[in-house]
């Protein structure tokens, strides 16, 4: 269940995927850093609870925004926290709506609630909503995601929560028709309107369609697939590829990541060769610090221009050479 009114998803969303140690956080971070060089008001957002943003930009990060270099700044999501808040939420609706069940009753509940599958991802839904609420206003969002089950299970979230609710919807009104017949007493339409558990429903159900429409928003949201060219990690990209078309979500694009002489020009699966591709070499220096990372853009100015000009496209001056970036 979610919480809170509707969103507003002006920024452009950018979410990096992959399989774990494929590059997710260090292509976010070059991506993040690159857009703020050129001048967009850029956000990085570590969605993994295995942070690594703060590492690679060498500075403290929390679940508050703070300033990596003019334009940026990151985020790294306390899952913990949100896990505990949609525990909370969830314990006073059940006591808001079910006024009558006793104090024990209830503890029952929360008992069974607390360990239950798929909190996770309720609780990075629950981040990622309160992220475009807060910062609608900022040009672009990058999104570095947790490795591939987890955030599968993310862009699963609002289209499977939908057929739950639905069926709710359809139960509840299932109990109130009985209501009625044991009763004797007909339920006039506004009555059921006013009924709390039919109206929670329908505010579950509106979250989770704008969070779909959100997440198939061709427009406003883009998905990075991060992959190596090994043969591992190319055959759990596929898997991803297919996992996301199957709930209508496009890859945009594939970042192909440590590329070296060696393992460069092997042929990918057909199935990306229709996605757009940035090939990102093997560096010889760590990929740390805001130095290194600039280093590295450097030379690569044109080809994350061509594959970021989407998230610009009211900012004409983003193919804008590196000499003329702000200190
Ligand atoms: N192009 C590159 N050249 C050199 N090293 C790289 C490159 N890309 C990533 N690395 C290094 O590979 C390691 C894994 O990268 P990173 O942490 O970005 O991957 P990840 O997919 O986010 O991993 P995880 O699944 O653990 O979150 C890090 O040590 C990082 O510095
Ligand atoms: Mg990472």
């Amino acid at each position: 269940m979610c919480n809170g009114a509707v969103m507003d998803a002006k920024a452009k969303n950018i979410f990096f995927l992959g399989k774990g140690g494929v590059g997710k956080s260090t292509s976010a971070a070059l991506t993040a850093l690159f857009l703020a060089r050129r001048g967009l008001r850029t956000l990085v957002v570590s969605l993994d609870p295995a942070h690594n943003q703060a590492d690679i930009f060498e500075t403290r990060l929390s679940d508050k925004p703070h300033r990596i270099v003019p334009g940026l700044r990151g985020i790294e999501v306390d899952q913990a926290y949100w896990i505990r808040r949609y525990l909370k939420d969830i314990q006073r609706q059940i006591q808001h709506t079910y006024t009558y069940l006793t104090a024990f009753n209830l503890e029952k509940y929360f008992k069974v609630i607390k360990y239950s599958p798929g909190l996770e991802e309720y609780a990075l839904i629950l981040a990622y909503q309160e992220i475009l609420r807060r910062y609608a206003d900022h040009d672009v969002l990058i999104f570095d995601m947790a490795p591939t089950a987890l955030s599968l299970k993310f862009f699963n979230l609002p289209r499977l929560s939908l057929i739950w609710v639905e069926h709710l919807l359809a139960l509840r009104r299932e109990i109130i028709k009985k209501r009625e017949l044991i009763t004797k007493i007909k339920l006039v339409k506004r009555e059921i309107e006013q009924d709390k558990i039919v109206n929670h429903i329908h505010t579950s159900m509106r979250e989770y369609q704008t969070l779909k429409h959100i997440f198939e928003d061709h427009d406003n949201t883009r998905i990075y697939l991060v992959l190596n060219p090994d043969p591992l990690s190319r055959a759990e990209s596929l898997r991803i590829l297919n996992g996301l078309e199957e709930i209508n979500i496009p890859v945009n694009r594939i970042v192909l990541n440590k590329v070296t002489p060696e393992n460069d020009g092997k042929p990918l699966d057909p199935a990306f060769s229709r996605i757009p591709q940035m090939t990102l070499s093997l560096s010889t220096t760590a990929l740390i610090g805001v130095d290194n990372l600039d280093r590295y853009l450097a030379s690569r100015e044109e080809m994350f221009a061509r594959h970021l000009t989407f998230a610009a496209a009211h900012r004409p001056h983003l193919g804008r050479p590196v000499a003329a970036r702000q200190p």
